[in-house]
This record gives structure tokens, C-alpha cells and sequence, in this order.
């Protein structure tokens, strides 16, 4: 594996002031994949600093957003032109299976193209006019570039969730600081080196790699930062929403879930069971929208139960390279634990385990467990409430309309949930009696760049991806002009 021991700071490979680097390790084998750069406060603070300069004298945000959307396609197609090799790096960082991977990395150059769409479409809309009730004046209100970002992201979709805020943030005409997660930092560090080589002037996006005490606090503390994106653990969310509250920066989180998926009885089972398998054992459960909590009607529970644990035994569990593999590892020795900790809680915690929760026996290394259906889960025990995490799926029985909707809105997430059902307008009443800023009908998952993405209660602010995602890293001003002859006449008449 090539070296990833530098950080990319102003347009260039640096090592870390103090020298410092981790290891990245391989869940399927346990073994070290890479020796990566471990950022510190000054690493951070010459981020900032470059971020800085290219912000208040670079040519980025004084740029045409046709030109900025040159570059972001170039970005784009950097992504595409070595889609099969990043995404093999993502497999070997995060665990996923390689399909999923390069369906991860498609999607993620697909939000460079679709936000460089939306840059050209802001040298046409970036002034609006707006009537004002005096017609003395006029008035204009702009759209700008928020400043210099800072962008702490996760493990569960590394390129991804690096896309989702690098290509909104540059169409605005902002820098950027961006950290990846410890555990899987090596296509954000891929990414620097394709903007770079898509011309991307230095200094507009800066990789640091390093560990959240250690590089993400300093980032989130830093007072060179305008806007704060976060996307990971709800504590995590609040201490960077702490942080941001000394100087009020502008903050958007995109923070856990526990969602839920109201089956109702006169649904296909079949298709009941795939979207609730899809829904929890993607990306091995590792997804804040994960519907963990699925509440089936009492006509089909036994027999849905049933058939969600023949089909769960039949998941090929491994390394995410093989062929046919449909769930990998869980992404660190640290998640791991947590995980089956959960999985023994829910056991003394009275929940049915239907299947799952051991090491497979094929499978004498690596992060792996089979995939867990829990039934008859309690309404009121951790498995029921806390995000997991990972591939556990809880199920409880319901008789109403109303005990079903009543009981998804019972948690403090609200993310993302889902309902299955023939009945249309049942389907119509529930999406909109569910307390979640994501509902799908018929389906759970399906993910589009083109809608809003973020969550109700406890689950985040803000939106991200469409035309949200790029007003998250927009300032309003409005511009109001004096137009009259007569003259305003309150001090000298
Ligand atoms: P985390 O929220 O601690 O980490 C996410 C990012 O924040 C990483 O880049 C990390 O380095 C950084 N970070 C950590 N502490 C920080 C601090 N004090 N200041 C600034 N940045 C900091 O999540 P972690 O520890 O990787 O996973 C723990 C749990 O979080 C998971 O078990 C899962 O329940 C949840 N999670 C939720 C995600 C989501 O998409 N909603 C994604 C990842 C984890
Ligand atoms: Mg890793």
C-alpha cells in the first residue's frame, strides 16, 4: 500500500509539525493497512490559516460559478476515472462489500457533478430582487460564500460524506478544512490529490488526518472557522455545537437514529423482508438512517419473523473483496465490542434472539458477526432506544394505526422512518403523522442527491444535499439602495 503519511495543506504534501502518524487497520484481517499522518493544534492552525488566505485573497470565491463548476466536474471525473481502485481502498479501510463501495464512489462523484450544476445556476440567481413596502428604496438580496469551513466527518461512508460537504461547500465559493475519521482517513487523502490535480487553486480544501481530541477539537475550536459540518455521534455533535457556541459559528449536524419501519398487515411479505434486510444489514448496519426499530402488524408478525430469519441466515458474511459477499466486518476492534455488548444487553434485556450475534465459524479473524434479528423486543430496553450501529435489527408487534405511529415518534431521534402497506392513503397519512426528516414509502434507504438530507429532535440541524446542501454554506445579505430625489429629511429639514 503507498504511503499516506503527510497531510494536504495549501495545495501541498506536508508532514505533521510534531511528526506524528497511526495506523489504519484492515477489519477483515486485523492488520494494519497504512501508516497515516496525525494532525495536532498546529497542523490545524496552518490548515486554517491556508483555508484562510484562499478565502479573503484566493481567486475561489471571486470566481464565476461556471468556472468553480469546471472544477468540481473535473473533481468528479477524476473520482469516476479510478472508481474500482478507490473503491478497493474504501473496502480495505471500512470493511463494506465492494459493491456497495463502488456504488458509495459513484454517488460521490455524482455530487460533484450535480453541485457543479448548481454553481453555474448562481451567477444567474445569486441576486433576487425583493419588493419592499416603500418604494424609496430597492433592495437586492445576495448570495455568498459563508467563509472557511470546517468538515469533520465519519467511518461508515468516508468518500461520501467527504462529497456530500466538500462539493456544496466549493460550488458556494468556500475553503475548506476537512478531517476524516481515524479509522478510515484514506480517500479523503485520494480526494486532495484528484482536486488538486482538477486545478483546484491551493488552499481551498485542506486534508487533516488525525484523531478528535487531538485534531478535530482544535478544528472545531479554531477561530479562523466561519461554518461548522459534522456528521457522526450525537455527544460528539454537542461538544462541536459547545465549541462553535464561543464565537457562534454557523453549525449543521447530521447526528444518529433509531428509525423506525411501520409494517402494516397487508403488505407483500416478501418485499416487507428485503426492504427491512436492505434496510439494516447494508453497509453492516453502519448507517445513521438505519431503520433499527421495526414494528409489524400483528396479522403477519410470526410469519414475517419467519421469513426475515431464513433469509438472514442466508447472508454470505466476509471480507468485502469476494465475490457474492453481502455483509463485511464492523469497521474497528472498538465498534466490535460495542456492538456485541449490545447484542448480550438485549439477551438479559428479555428481547427473542431470533438469529445471529456469533462469529462465524468460517471466519477465525476479522470483525465479523452474523446478523442479528431481535423479536418481541421491549418498548422500554436499551436495544429498543439507543442506536446500535451496527447489523441489529429489533422487531415488536403492533394492532393500530395509531399505536404504530405513536410508538416510532417515541424516541429522540428522528432521523429517517419508513411504512409498508397496500393502502395508499394509509401509506400518505402515516408519512406525515412521523416525526423524521427523511420518511419513505414502500422502501427504506434509497438515498437521492437532489433531496434534503438531515434529521428532527436529537438527530441534527440543518439539511444537506439538493439546493439546502449549498444554502448551508451561503450567507444572505441584502443590499437596499436611497433611490428618491427628495431628501430623507429627519435631521436637516
Ligand atoms: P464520533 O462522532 O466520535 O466521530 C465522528 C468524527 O468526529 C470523527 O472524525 C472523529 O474523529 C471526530 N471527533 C471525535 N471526537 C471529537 C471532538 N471532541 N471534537 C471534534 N471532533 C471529534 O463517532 P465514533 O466514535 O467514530 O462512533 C461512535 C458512535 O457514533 C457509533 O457507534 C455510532 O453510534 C455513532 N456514529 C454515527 C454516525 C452517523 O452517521 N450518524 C457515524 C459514525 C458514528
Ligand atoms: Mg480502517
Amino acid at each position: 500500500m503507498k504511503s499516506y503519511d503527510r497531510l494536504f495543506i495549501d495545495g501541498r504534501w506536508v508532514a505533521p509539525v510534531h511528526n506524528g502518524s497511526f495506523d489504519t487497520i484492515d477489519p477483515s484481517s486485523e492488520l494494519v493497512l497504512a501508516k497515516v499522518a496525525a494532525a495536532t493544534a498546529e497542523d490545524i492552525d496552518l490548515a486554517v490559516q491556508a483555508a484562510r488566505k484562499a478565502f479573503d485573497a484566493g481567486p475561489w470565491p471571486r470566481m464565476r460559478g461556471a468556472e468553480r463548476a469546471a472544477v468540481l466536474r473535473r473533481i468528479g471525473k477524476g473520482i469516476r476515472d479510478r472508481l474500482h481502485e478507490l473503491a478497493e481502498i474504501e473496502v480495505r479501510d471500512n470493511g463494506k462489500p465492494l459493491p456497495e463501495a463502488l456504488w458509495d464512489l459513484g454517488d460521490a462523484a455524482g455530487c460533484f457533478e450535480f453541485y457543479a450544476n448548481l454553481a453555474e445556476t448562481l451567477d444567474d440567481n445569486a441576486e433576487q430582487p425583493v419588493a419592499l413596502s416603500d418604494d424609496r428604496f430597492t433592495s437586492v438580496v445576495r448570495k455568498e460564500p459563508i467563509g472557511v469551513a470546517g468538515a469533520i466527518i465519519p467511518w461508515n461512508f468516508p468518500m461520501l460524506m467527504a462529497a456530500w460537504k466538500v462539493a456544496p461547500a466549493l460550488a458556494a465559493g468556500c475553503t475548506m478544512v476537512l478531517k476524516p475519521s481515524e479509522l478510515t482517513p484514506l480517500t479523503a487523502l485520494e480526494l486532495a490529490g484528484i482536486a488538486a490535480a482538477a486545478d483546484l487553486p491551493p488552499g481551498v480544501l485542506n486534508v487533516v488526518t488525525g484523531f478528535g481530541k487531538d485534531a478535530g477539537a482544535p478544528l472545531s475550536e479554531h477561530p479562523g472557522i466561519d461554518k461548522l459540518a459534522f456528521t457522526g455521534s450525537v455527544p460528539t455533535g454537542s461538544r462541536i455545537m459547545q465549541a462553535a457556541a464561543r464565537d457562534i459559528k454557523n453549525v449543521s449536524l447530521e447526528l444518529g437514529g433509531k428509525s423506525p419501519f411501520i409494517v402494516f398487515d397487508d403488505s407483500d411479505i416478501d418485499a416487507a423482508v428485503e426492504w427491512i434486510m436492505f434496510g439494516i444489514f447494508w453497509n453492516q448496519g453502519e448507517v445513521c438512517s438505519a431503520t433499527s426499530r421495526v414494528l409489524v402488524q400483528r396479522g403477519i408478525y410470526a410469519r414475517l419473523i419467519e421469513r426475515l430469519e431464513e433469509e438472514t441466515r442466508k447472508i454470505t458474511i466476509g471480507n468485502g473483496l469476494d465475490d457474492g459477499v453481502l455483509l463485511g466486518p464492523i469497521v474497528s476492534e472498538g465498534q466490535y465490542d460495542k456492538v456485541r455488548e449490545a447484542v448480550e444487553r438485549g439477551k438479559q434485556e428479555g428481547a427473542r434472539l431470533v438469529t445471529g450475534g456469533a462469529r462465524p465459524a468460517h471466519l477465525d479473524t476479522g470483525y465479523f458477526m452474523e446478523p442479528v434479528v431481535f423479536a418481541d423486543v421491549p418498548e422500554d430496553s436499551w436495544i429498543w432506544r439507543e442506536e446500535i450501529f451496527g447489523p441489529v435489527v429489533c422487531v415488536r408487534p403492533f394492532d393500530t394505526e395509531d399505536e404504530a405511529v405513536q410508538s416510532a415518534n417515541d424516541s429522540r431521534f428522528g432521523l429517517a422512518a419508513a411504512v409498508m402497506s397496500r393502502d395508499d392513503a394509509r401509506c400518505e397519512r402515516v408519512a406525515r403523522a412521523l416525526r423524521a426528516g427523511i420518511v419513505w414509502i414502500n422502501c427504506s434507504q434509497p438515498t437521492f442527491t437532489e433531496a434534503p438530507w438531515g434529521g428532527y429532535k436529537q438527530s441534527g440541524i440543518g439539511r444537506e444535499l439538493g439546493v439546502w446542501g449549498l444554502n448551508n454554506y451561503l450567507e444572505t445579505k441584502q443590499i437596499t439602495r436611497f433611490n428618491s430625489d427628495k431628501p430623507w429629511g429627519w435631521y436637516i429639514k
